[in-house]
Order: structure tokens, then C-alpha cells, then sequence
């Protein structure tokens, strides 16, 4: 059976498909501002006016969907991470901009202050430096209807608080966003593949040697990953979400087979950079990029964030 090409297609179990893949894209200030993340080679900060030309490419490829991150200046950040739901804030605007001209493709925001706070955690902090549950809540919510309100069709909570989807889904539900879906970021590990994201987002120089290990689960533990799904879905989570990727495919597993819900996974940072600096150094063929994504599919995603969504939609084209 292996033999031939045809019966190998024959048999092929899974496939990746455009449909499949979900394109994290930074967001910049300003006009015709492009840069590039050292750590990430390939991955470009665009500003607004330039993500509008990517997301035409990425539509014209069929790929559903995008993920804004936005860089957020240092004279933004604050204590409160007001500027987290500032209706005029970048984030917004990349949503307002890309509804307006490609009212098809999907946008969906990340929900989460660790952008905004000077000190980089996802959460607002007490005096002792603790991620204070409840008030971050508060805070989400008001992030995450300026998304909605923005026209994001999908609103993706980050942070690990608890009871942040319920609370969100309750608020969408009471100011007409029934349409809003909302994406779970549920079993997200305290990683250190996140580090090249931090970077590209600015945020890891006011994080200064902190971590996250409050809030974020730990790479130690699974059933605790399938009672977190399983709290998100009871809030009221459409999708649910498995990060990172491939240190993870165990929990993927795990996550799709009891709850057979539509289940993502995110092939972070660390993860692009690794393979993207295999392969720029000819110690592995891109092929390896390909064999992850299958990968997760095998293992039992329904869609995938990758940083290499754009090169493999054109790849899956040709
Ligand atoms: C923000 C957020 C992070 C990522 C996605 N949303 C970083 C973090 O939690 O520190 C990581 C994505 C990546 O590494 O590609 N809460």
C-alpha cells in the first residue's frame, strides 16, 4: 500500500487543508510602517494600512481567518490598561479597517491586558504583584465588546482569569452581539516557546524576568487541562483552544476525543522560530513544517494558528 503514490493517497487518513489555518498577524502605529521581528524571521510588524494588503493576499488564498496582535507603544501602557478598550485604539481600528474592506474574511482579536500593562502580565496586579482575578475580568469584558463593537466576528480571551467566558459571553449577549463567537484560549500553559511573541508585541521587556506561572497552567499537567475545556464550554466557549502546539499534542488529543468540540490549536512563537531557523540553516528540509501541521490534524485539530499559514496556503495552492 505504500508503494505507490496513489495508494498512499488512497489511505491517507488526514489532510491539511487551507480551511484549516488561521494567520497570526502584529500590528503597527502609523503608515507604510513595516518591521521585522528578529526572532522570528519572516514575521513582519505591519501597520494598518499595510495588513490590508495581507489580508487580500491571505483572502485571495482562502485562508478563513486572521489573529490581530497589536504593538502597543510604552506611553499607552498603564496600571489599568485602559487602552486595552479604547475604542480608538490600534486593535480597533485593524478590525474596523479590515471589516470594511474584506467583509468575508474572519478577524478575530486577542483578549488579554498584557499588551497595555506596564508590566507586562495578562492581568491587573495587587500591591504583592498578584494577578487580581475578578477586577481583570471587569476589564476584559469592556476589552472584548470594543472588539465586538469594532466588528471582530471572533473574540479570543488569552489570559487564563477564571470565569472570563462567561462573563464576556453574558456581556456580548446583553448589548446585541449575539453573533460573536468566542474562541477559548483553555488549556494555556505557562510556555517558554511564548518568548519570541513577547518580542514582537513589546511586551517582554516590561515583564522583566517575570512569569505567568499564576494563572497559566503547568506544562506538568493534563487532566487539568480537560477541566478547564471543560469550564469554558459550560461558560458558553464556541471553540475551544490547545497552546502551544506541538510540546502538546498529547493534551490536543485528549481535549477533542471527550469533548468533541471545534478544538484549535496554536503553533506558537518558539515553535515558528525553531523550525523557521532549522530551515533557514538547511539543518531540516521545510518539509518539517508541512509534517507539524499534519500533525495536528492527526492528533485532532479542527484549525491552526501558525505563523506559516500564509506560505503554507500558498504551498497547499501550487
Ligand atoms: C497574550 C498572548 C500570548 C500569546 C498569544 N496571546 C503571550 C503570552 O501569554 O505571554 C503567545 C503566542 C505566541 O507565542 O505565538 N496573552
Amino acid at each position: 500500500m505504500r508503494k505507490d503514490d496513489f495508494s498512499r493517497r488512497l489511505m491517507r487518513e488526514n489532510q491539511l487543508h487551507v480551511n484549516d489555518l488561521i494567520y497570526p498577524c502584529f500590528v503597527l502605529e502609523g503608515n507604510k510602517q513595516r518591521e521585522a521581528v528578529t526572532s522570528m524571521p519572516g514575521v513582519e510588524r505591519l501597520s494598518i494600512d499595510l495588513l490590508l494588503k495581507e489580508a487580500e493576499t491571505i483572502q485571495t488564498l482562502g485562508v478563513p481567518m486572521m489573529a490581530l496582535f497589536p504593538v502597543t507603544a510604552s506611553e499607552k501602557k498603564s496600571l489599568d490598561a485602559a487602552e486595552a478598550y479604547n475604542p480608538e485604539g490600534l486593535a480597533q481600528r485593524a478590525v474596523r479597517a479590515l471589516r470594511s474592506e474584506f467583509p468575508e474574511l474572519g478577524i478575530m482579536t486577542d483578549v488579554a491586558l498584557d499588551p497595555f500593562t506596564t508590566h507586562g502580565q495578562d492581568g491587573l496586579i495587587d500591591d504583592d504583584g498578584y494577578i487580581i482575578n475578578d477586577e481583570t475580568v471587569e476589564v476584559l469584558i469592556k476589552q472584548a465588546l470594543s472588539h465586538a463593537e469594532a466588528g471582530a466576528q471572533v473574540v479570543a480571551p488569552s489570559d487564563m482569569m477564571d470565569g472570563r467566558i462567561g462573563a464576556i459571553r453574558e456581556a456580548l449577549e446583553f448589548n446585541g452581539h449575539i453573533h460573536t463567537r468566542i474562541m477559548a484560549y483553555s488549556a494555556k500553559y505557562a510556555s517558554s516557546f511564548y518568548g519570541p511573541f513577547r518580542d514582537a508585541v513589546g511586551s517582554a521587556s516590561n515583564l522583566a524576568g517575570g512569569n505567568k506561572y499564576g494563572y497559566q497552567m503547568d506544562p506538568a499537567n493534563s487532566d487539568e487541562a480537560l477541566h478547564e475545556v471543560a469550564l469554558d464550554i459550560q461558560e458558553g466557549a464556541d471553540m475551544v483552544m490547545v497552546k502551544p502546539g506541538m510540546p502538546y499534542l498529547d493534551v490536543l488529543y485528549r481535549v477533542k476525543h471527550t469533548f468533541q468540540k471545534p478544538t484549535f490549536v496554536y503553533q506558537v512563537s518558539g515553535e515558528y522560530a525553531m523550525l523557521k531557523a532549522a530551515v533557514l540553516n538547511g539543518w531540516l528540509s521545510d518539509d518539517a513544517v508541512m509534517e507539524s501541521l499534519l500533525a495536528f490534524k492527526r492528533a485532532g485539530a479542527d484549525g491552526i494558528l501558525t505563523y506559516f499559514a500564509k506560505d503554507i496556503a500558498q504551498q497547499l495552492k501550487a
